[in-house]
C-alpha cells in the first residue's frame, strides 16, 4: 500500500510539474504574440475579417457579449483558453460546483453558487424558508414594528457585499425604486449626518432596520446598530415584544445577534461560507426581497443559476465567464494595462460598477498565490465606473485622448424602445465606435487616435432574471481570473490590517491611552490635530 500512495504521489507530483511546465511554455507564447502590434489595429483586424463580429460575438438567455472590438485574433484567443486549459481551470471549475474547501486560507468551500442550486441543500432550504417566512410577516402586517405599525420602510445597515449587491439590485429591479413594495435605504458608513438624513426622510415608527452582517464584527455597522438603538429607545412608544420588533438580522455569527437583543424568530441565518461580495443570493438579499417580492426573487436566483449552467457546461471557446475573464488577462498579463472600465449605460445599473469593484478588486487584489508565494505577475486591475452618460461628461475625455490605455465593458439594456433608451444606446455604440475608429479628419489638429479596445455587452431586458445572470457571469469571471493568477479569490486578509489599527486607536482613546500607541509620525500628528478640541 505504501508503494502504492508513494508511486501516485510521484505521477501525481510529475503531472503537477508538467502542468506547471505546460502553464509557463504558454504564457512565453503569449508573450511572444503580445510583440506583434498589429494586434491593436483594430480597423485592420475588421477589414481582414468580414466574419469577425460573428466569430467574436457570443449569446447566453438575455445576455449577448460583443469582444469583436478588442485586441484580439483567434490565434491570441486560442492561446489564451489552451492558457485556461493548463491552468486545469476544468477541474477548478468542477471544485467550485462540488463545494471542495477551494476557500483554502480559511479552510471553507465557497457557496454562492449553492445558494441557487435546484434543489437546494437542507440547510440552505432552512435558511431560506426563514427569510421568505420573515418577508411574509412583515409584508403581510401580520409582524409589525415595535410601534405596532405596519412596516413601509427598510433601512439596511450594512456595508461592503452586505449592503452592495441589494443596492445594485434593488435600483436595477425597481425602476428607481417605483416600483418598490417597500421604500428601501441605506445606512452604511457611520457618518452621524447620515442618520439624521435617513431619519429625518423615514417614519421611524414604520421602519424595518435590516443589521446585514455576516461577521457582526464590523465595527462600522456595530456602530451604526448602536446609534439606532438609542434612538429608538428614545422614542415615543418603542416597545419591542413577542413578534413586534423593529429589528432582523441577516447573519452568519446569530449568537453575537442574540446577543445584540434581537429574537432568534428576526434573525435570518445563512452559511458562512457564502463569500460577503457574493451573498446577495443568501439572507443578505432580504431588503432586495422585501423590495421586489419572492417570486422575482426567485427569478434572480434562477437566472444566477442558468448563468452557473453556462459555466459549468460550456466549452471554453464559446463560455462567456471563461472569455471575459480570458480577455481581461490578455490586457492586464501581456498588454501591461492596470485599469478596467465596467460603463452601464442605463440608470438603473448605475450601482454596478461599486459592486464590481468590491467583487474584483477585494477578490484579486492580491499578491500571494494560494501558497503564500510573492506572485511575479500582476494581478486585479483598477477597476472603476459610473453611467455612461454622465460619464462622457466626465472622464471620457481621457478614454479617447489620454496616453494610457485601458478596456472597458459597455452594458447597455434594449428593453423598451422609447426615445430616452435609444438615445441612450446610440450614445454607448458611438462612444465605443469613437474609440474603436478614431477620428478620420486628418485635418483635426486634436484627432483621436482610435484601436482604443472595449466589449459590450447588451441585455434583451432588465428583469431579475437576466440581472441574475449578468452577476452571477462577473463573479465567474473574477474566479476565473484567481485560477489563472493561482489566488485565493474568496478571503479578504489585507482589509484587517486597517480595521485592527482602528480598533486599536479607538479602544487606546476610549481609557486615554493613545500615547501608549505606536504610530508613525504622520499618523500620529493627524490623529492629534484630528481630535484636538479648541
Ligand atoms: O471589506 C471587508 C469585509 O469583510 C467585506 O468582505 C464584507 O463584505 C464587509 O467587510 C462587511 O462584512 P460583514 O458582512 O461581516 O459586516
Amino acid at each position: 500500500m505504501i508503494a502504492y500512495n508513494a508511486l501516485s504521489f510521484t505521477i501525481h507530483t510529475l503531472t503537477q510539474k508538467q502542468m506547471n511546465q505546460n502553464f509557463s511554455d504558454q504564457w512565453q507564447k503569449l508573450k511572444r504574440l503580445a510583440n506583434d502590434e498589429s494586434i491593436k489595429d483594430l480597423q485592420g483586424l475588421f477589414s481582414n475579417d468580414t466574419n469577425r463580429v460573428k466569430m467574436f460575438s457570443h449569446e447566453y438567455k438575455d445576455i449577448y457579449v460583443d469582444f469583436s472590438k478588442n485586441w484580439i485574433n483567434q490565434d491570441v484567443l486560442n492561446h489564451l483558453l489552451a492558457l485556461a486549459k493548463h491552468a486545469n481551470l476544468d477541474k477548478k471549475i468542477q471544485a467550485l460546483f462540488s463545494g471542495a474547501k477551494i476557500n483554502v486560507s480559511e479552510n471553507k468551500p465557497a457557496t454562492h453558487t449553492a445558494q441557487r442550486k435546484i434543489p437546494l441543500s437542507e440547510s440552505m432550504q432552512h435558511d431560506r424558508d426563514k427569510m421568505f417566512e420573515v418577508a411574509k410577516n412583515y409584508a403581510s402586517g401580520k409582524w409589525k414594528s415595535a410601534f405596532n405599525n405596519k412596516i413601509k420602510t427598510v433601512v439596511n445597515i450594512g456595508i461592503g457585499g452586505s449592503y452592495l449587491g441589494p443596492k445594485v439590485a434593488i435600483q436595477a429591479l425597481t425602476d428607481l425604486q417605483i416600483n418598490s413594495h417597500v421604500q428601501v435605504l441605506y445606512f452604511a458608513s457611520v457618518d452621524d449626518v447620515r442618520l439624521l438624513s435617513i431619519l429625518k426622510s423615514i417614519d421611524i415608527k414604520s421602519t424595518l432596520f435590516c443589521l446585514s452582517s455576516k461577521s457582526l464584527g464590523t465595527i462600522e455597522t456595530l456602530k451604526n446598530t448602536e446609534s439606532l438603538l438609542t434612538v429608538l429607545n428614545g422614542t415615543k412608544g418603542y416597545n419591542p415584544k413577542g413578534t413586534n420588533h423593529s429589528f432582523v438580522a441577516a447573519t452568519a455569527n446569530c449568537e453575537k445577534a442574540i446577543s445584540l437583543g434581537i429574537p432568534e424568530s428576526h434573525i435570518m441565518p445563512f452559511d458562512t461560507a457564502t463569500g460577503g461580495r457574493f451573498s446577495v443570493w443568501s439572507a443578505i438579499g432580504f431588503p432586495l426581497l422585501m423590495a421586489i417580492g419572492e417570486v422575482r426573487f426567485l427569478e434572480f436566483l434562477s437566472g444566477a443559476e442558468t448563468m452557473d449552467q453556462h459555466f459549468e457546461k460550456t466549452g471554453f471557446d464559446k463560455n462567456i465567464p471563461i472569455l471575459m475573464a480570458m480577455v481581461s488577462i490578455w490586457y492586464r498579463n501581456f498588454m501591461h494595462l492596470s485599469a478596467y472600465a465596467v460603463i452601464p449605460y442605463d440608470a438603473n445599473l448605475k450601482h454596478l460598477p461599486a459592486w464590481l469593484q468590491q467583487l474584483m478588486m477585494e477578490s484579486n487584489g492580491k499578491m500571494h498565490d494560494v501558497n503564500g508565494e510573492q506572485l511575479t505577475i500582476s494581478t486585479s486591475p483598477w477597476l472603476f465606473g459610473d453611467h455612461g452618460q454622465l460619464s462622457q461628461h466626465a472622464f471620457f475625455q481621457a478614454f479617447h485622448q489620454g496616453k494610457d490605455v485601458l478596456p472597458i465593458d459597455f452594458i447597455g439594456v434594449i428593453g423598451e424602445h422609447t426615445d430616452a433608451k435609444n438615445y441612450l444606446l446610440i450614445n454607448m455604440m458611438s462612444q465605443a465606435a469613437a474609440l474603436m475608429n478614431g477620428s478620420d479628419d486628418t485635418h483635426d489638429e486634436f484627432n483621436c487616435p482610435g484601436n482604443r479596445p472595449s466589449t459590450t455587452l447588451l441585455l434583451n431586458k432588465l428583469t431579475a432574471s437576466s440581472l441574475g445572470q449578468l452577476l452571477a457571469l462577473y463573479e465567474h469571471m473574477i474566479f476565473v481570473q484567481s485560477v489563472i493568477w493561482n489566488i485565493n479569490c474568496f478571503d479578504q486578509p489585507g482589509v484587517e490590517l486597517g480595521k485592527k489599527i482602528a480598533r486599536e486607536i479607538v479602544e487606546h482613546i476610549q481609557d486615554d491611552t493613545l500615547k501608549d500607541v505606536r504610530l508613525d509620525p504622520s499618523t500620529q500628528q493627524l490623529l492629534e490635530r484630528a481630535l484636538k478640541h479648541d
